[in-house]
C-alpha cells in the first residue's frame, strides 16, 4: 500500500530552506574560524558578513515568524507550552550572540591578538552549535507538530508575514551590502560546478537520467557518450602518469566502476536502453585506456 504524499504548507517550505541557507553561512563561518589564516583581511571581512546577515535576516524575520507560528500552535496544542517558551527564550539570546559576535569581529579585525582572536572563536563556535541544536529541534518536533495542528487560517497569517519580507542575500534580490558575500558562494558553486563537469559527470546524468533524452535518439546519446568515453579515458590517463605505484590508477577505475553501477541501475530503472549503452561505453573507454597506456 503506497502512503499519500504529504503537503508541507509554503510556510514550512520557506522556513525549512532558510534553515538550509543558514546552516551553509554556519559552516562557511566554522571554516573561517578553523582557518589558519585567521589574521587575514578577507577572513574578517567574510565573517562579519554572514555574522551581519544573521543578526539583521533571521534575528529580525525568521525567528519572529516562527514566534508567530509557534504562538498558534501553543494555542492549538497546549502541550507544546514548554518547548514554544524554550525556542522563543533562545531567539531572543540568539539575536543577542549575534550583536556580541560584530562587537567581538570588529576587536579581533582591528587588534588582531591572540586574547581577541580566542574570545571571538569561543563565541562563535557557542554560537554554532546553539544555532545547529536549535534549528534540528525545530524541524524534528516543532515544525511537524505545527503542520499536524495548525488550521488553514493560521498558516494565510504566516504566509502574509512571510509575504513582507525579503531575504537580501538569498531572496529574488541581491542587496548590494551583499554582493561580496553572494559572489563568494556562487564562485563556490562554480567551483564545485566545474570539478563535476571536469569528469563529464553532470553531462552524463542529465543524459542518463532524462527519459525525454532517451526517447529523443539513443542515436544522439550514443556520441556524446562516445566523446566522453574519451575524455574519461584521458583522465584515467592522466591520474595513472601522476603515479608510479598503480594506487590513483585502481581507485580511478573504481571511483568510474561504482559511478558506472549508480548510472546504469538509474538507468534500468527508467527502462531506457541507455544502460547498456554506458556499460559498453565504459568498457570502451577502459580498453581504450589500456591501449592508450602500453
Ligand atoms: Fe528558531
Ligand atoms: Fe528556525
Amino acid at each position: 500500500m503506497t502512503m499519500p504524499a504529504i503537503e508541507f504548507p509554503n510556510a514550512i517550505i520557506a522556513l525549512r530552506d532558510e534553515h538550509r541557507y543558514m546552516g551553509l553561512l554556519l559552516t562557511t563561518l566554522e571554516e573561517q574560524l578553523e582557518s589558519e589564516e585567521l589574521s587575514a583581511r578577507e577572513g574578517y571581512f567574510l565573517m562579519q558578513d554572514i555574522v551581519r546577515y544573521m543578526h539583521e535576516y533571521p534575528d529580525t524575520e525568521h525567528h519572529p515568524t516562527e514566534d508567530l507560528m509557534f504562538e498558534k500552535l501553543v494555542r492549538r496544542n497546549p502541550a507544546r507550552e514548554m518547548d514554544v517558551a524554550r525556542l522563543r527564550r533562545e531567539h531572543v539570546m540568539l539575536r543577542e550572540n549575534t550583536a556580541d559576535m560584530l562587537e567581538l569581529l570588529d576587536n579581533a579585525a582591528k587588534r588582531r591578538t591572540p586574547k581577541a582572536i580566542k574570545a571571538l572563536r569561543v563565541a562563535c563556535s557557542d554560537y554554532i552549535d546553539r544555532l545547529r541544536q536549535h534549528m534540528q529541534f525545530e524541524e524534528a518536533e516543532l515544525f511537524p507538530s505545527a503542520v499536524r495542528c495548525l488550521a488553514h487560517k493560521d498558516w494565510h497569517a504566516i504566509d502574509r508575514r512571510l509575504e513582507s519580507t525579503q531575504d537580501p542575500l538569498f531572496g529574488p534580490t541581491v542587496q548590494h551590502d551583499y554582493r561580496v558575500l553572494y559572489e563568494y558562494f556562487a564562485n563556490r558553486a562554480a567551483q564545485v560546478s566545474q570539478q563535476m563537469t571536469h569528469y563529464g559527470f553532470l553531462q552524463l546524468d542529465n543524459m542518463i537520467l532524462s527519459a525525454d533524452a532517451v526517447e529523443a535518439g539513443i542515436a544522439e546519446i550514443w556520441e556524446m557518450l562516445l566523446g566522453h568515453a574519451d575524455s574519461l579515458a584521458q583522465e584515467l590517463r592522466v591520474v595513472a602518469n601522476k603515479s608510479f605505484d598503480g594506487r590513483s590508477l585502481i581507485s580511478a577505475i573504481t571511483v568510474q566502476s561504482a559511478y558506472a553501477g549508480f548510472v546504469g541501475k538509474t538507468a534500468c530503472q527508467v527502462g531506457s536502453k541507455a544502460a547498456r549503452i554506458y556499460y559498453k561505453t565504459l568498457r570502451d573507454a577502459v580498453v581504450f585506456f589500456f591501449k592508450g597506456t602500453q
